[in-house]
């Protein structure tokens, strides 16, 4: 039995693609996030064992307690991928002063990816004499252009792609194997917010809003989590073998490279 953490686990991408990897052969999988509720909800879907541990991801001593711990048990269990998801969004705004959340965002999906897998890759090393070993780190569309009122959220996308190609170049000759996904809109609690507020600045219902949003995109619609799950599973699959230090779009035609 090997061991997959994701982090951001409780709810949207994380949640869909905790249930997805738990149906893989001889994996167990470890949830993360800030909220124990959610987790366990995400862990009652699972198949298998599924371990639920509640803490911030940028959170340095708490990794290093609870990935060394009997509780977790890697040394029985080795540790062959890593999903690093959590992240917060929404608008950051300097002109508020107090009620900017620069230092939220950056802290959160940059930092905490950085934390993350840095904690996480001298316990990926020890499984080595399995083979290759997955690192998927969640960026964003967001990653290929710039919107207004969210420079932190772009900003702490972007650098998430610099971390990947870094990590990639550094880790690839040891098995273990970096690639961000770029997601495009995913109808998770996240994108619902972001569309909710869209529809209250220009005076629409949340459906007409959405209508509007996916109307933009050339498929005429946004992704499920569970369609974004499938690409992670891919990702950290045992065919995969061949890819790393990419930003991997799926974004219903948003971007187009
Ligand atoms: N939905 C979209 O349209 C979209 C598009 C592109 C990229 N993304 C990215 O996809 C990822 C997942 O987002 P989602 O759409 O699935 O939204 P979501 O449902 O809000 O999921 C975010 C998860 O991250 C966890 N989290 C936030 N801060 C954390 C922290 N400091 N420590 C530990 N866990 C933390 C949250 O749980 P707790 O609050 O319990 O900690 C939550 O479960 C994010 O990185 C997001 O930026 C989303």
């Amino acid at each position: 039995m090997h061991t997959i953490i994701i982090t951001g686990a409780g709810s949207g991408i994380g949640s869909a693609a905790a249930v997805a990897l738990s149906r893989l052969p001889s994996i167990r999988v470890v949830l993360i996030g800030r909220r124990r509720e959610p987790l366990e909800e995400t862990a009652a879907k699972c198949e298998g064992e599924a371990i639920v541990h509640d803490q911030d991801v940028a959170d340095r001593e708490a990794w290093k307690a609870f990935l060394g711990s009997e509780e977790l048990g890697l040394a029985a269990f080795p540790l062959v991928g890593v999903f690093a998801n959590a992240g917060v969004g929404g608008p950051n705004r300097f002109a508020d002063g107090e009620g900017d959340r620069w230092e939220e965002i950056i802290r959160t999906n940059l930092t905490g990816t950085y934390v993350t897998v840095e904690s996480c890759k001298p316990y990926l090393d020890a499984a080595a004499s399995i083979g290759p070993r997955h690192v998927v780190v969640t960026s964003s569309v967001l990653a290929r252009f710039g919107v207004p009122g969210q420079a932190a959220y772009v900003a702490s996308k972007t650098g998430l792609l610099g971390l990947v190609r870094s990590w990639a170049t550094e880790w690839s000759d040891s098995g273990v194997l970096v690639n961000a996904i770029c997601p495009g809109w995913v109808e998770t609690e996240m994108a619902r917010n972001s569309i909710q507020a869209m529809a209250d600045q220009y005076g629409r219902s949340y459906e007409e809003e959405l209508g509007v949003q996916s109307q933009l995109l050339p498929t005429g619609r946004i992704s499920q989590p569970e369609e974004v799950a499938e690409l992670v599973v891919w990702l950290m699959s045992g065919a995969q073998r061949s890819m790393t230090g990419q930003g991997i779009d799926i974004n219903n035609g948003s971007y187009m490279v």
